[in-house]
């Protein structure tokens, strides 16, 4: 792990004298933190945020130089060169979908989370793209962009691609998803991987959000998680939130949503560019490899694994094959 000379939460210097405050990780080696902020692997408060980090250091500046301002504006500078702080510059773009069209707790979380992830986020409402899938098999048949509702489906997907970190978020209705959002979904049964899936989605890091007053909230993340699997995405992180309310402004535990959005913010943050697909993924994928080998029902997914060379050696998580 890369040392630093100071705690990457609040700017404690790991000088000679300071030493013995370094926090050690689960594992028992040194962490990036104080003992001041960290234990046992966990932020001690994990709600705090880069202000309250700012603010409870500037009276002791303040007391040291007199002029409050100059402190602040020195912490600020600190602080937000930290690691827990800084917003990740790697990662470029999101794509946020929501499941509905209006904004209330899912819509709030989603886009809390996209926010804390940072880059620049393309958003999408049902709205744009949540006609029913007619069932035409077109885009198994000829390809999808002759799906009859390819102009409102394919700058989706365009931004999924083209995306660093897709976040999804749903209300769950009636124990589910939303219907609009499964719409979308069935319209992207030709990349699932038994069809054509696309290369970039094996790299792929995702979010998945839904709320619920009670219940029900875990399947609906499991099931978009499912979705993305089968289109070929490996990282996958789920936020199931119990909001025990009907809207957003009623909810009463902000700060602590705040606060799990932020931890999944910073795990996507450690795997922003590393993700590959898992054991299962792989297996699956192996599956379908061995089906499109024998595969004379539908030639045009049988070229396509023939051309991205993944009937042979290649692999879509390899970049030279
Ligand atoms: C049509 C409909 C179905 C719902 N079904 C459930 C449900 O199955 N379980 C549940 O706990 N809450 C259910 N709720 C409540 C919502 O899931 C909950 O209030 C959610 O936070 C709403 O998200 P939103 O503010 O983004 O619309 C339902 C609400 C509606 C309108």
């Amino acid at each position: 792990m890369e040392k630093f000379l100071q705690c990457q939460s609040c700017g404690m210097t790991f000088d000679e004298r300071h030493k013995q405050y370094i926090a050690k990780d689960k594992d028992g080696n040194d962490s990036i933190y104080c003992t001041y902020c960290y234990r046992d692997g966990e932020f001690i408060d994990p709600r705090a945020t880069m202000e309250d980090m700012i603010e409870l250091a500037v009276p002791h500046f303040t007391h040291k130089t007199g002029d409050e301002e100059a402190a602040r504006k020195y912490m600020t500078e600190v602080v937000s060169s930290l690691s827990r702080w800084k917003t990740n510059e790697k990662i470029v773009k999101i794509a946020l979908i929501h499941g509905q069209n209006h904004k209330g707790s899912t819509y709030h979380i989603a886009r809390m989370t996209a926010e804390k992830i940072g880059g620049s986020t393309e958003e999408f409402y049902p709205e744009e793209f949540s006609e029913g899938c007619l069932g035409c098999y077109a885009c198994i048949n000829k390809g999808m962009t002759f799906c009859p509702h390819y102009d409102r489906i394919g700058p989706v997907l365009a931004s999924m691609l083209s995306s660093d970190v897709i976040v999804i978020g749903s209300p769950t209705y009636v124990l589910e998803m939303t219907g609009q959002l499964k719409c979308f979904f069935d319209h992207l049964f030709s990349a699932w991987l038994s069809h054509r899936p696309e290369k970039s989605m094996f790299s792929k890091i995702a979010v998945v959000v839904s709320t619920a007053a009670g219940i029900g909230m875990n399947g609906v993340t499991k099931s978009i998680a499912r979705q993305l699997f089968y289109l070929g995405v490996p990282k996958i992180y789920r936020m199931p939130v119990r909001v025990a309310s009907m809207s957003w402004d009623m909810v009463q535990r902000k700060e602590q949503i705040s606060a799990k959005a932020h931890k999944i913010a910073r795990k996507v943050a450690d795997q922003n560019g590393k993700a590959k697909p898992g054991l299962r993924l792989r297996f699956m994928f192996s599956m379908m490899r061995l089906m499109h080998k024998k595969n004379d029902w539908a030639p045009l997914d049988k070229r396509y694994w023939k051309d991205m060379g993944w009937l042979e050696k290649g692999r879509p998580w390899k970049s030279h094959e």
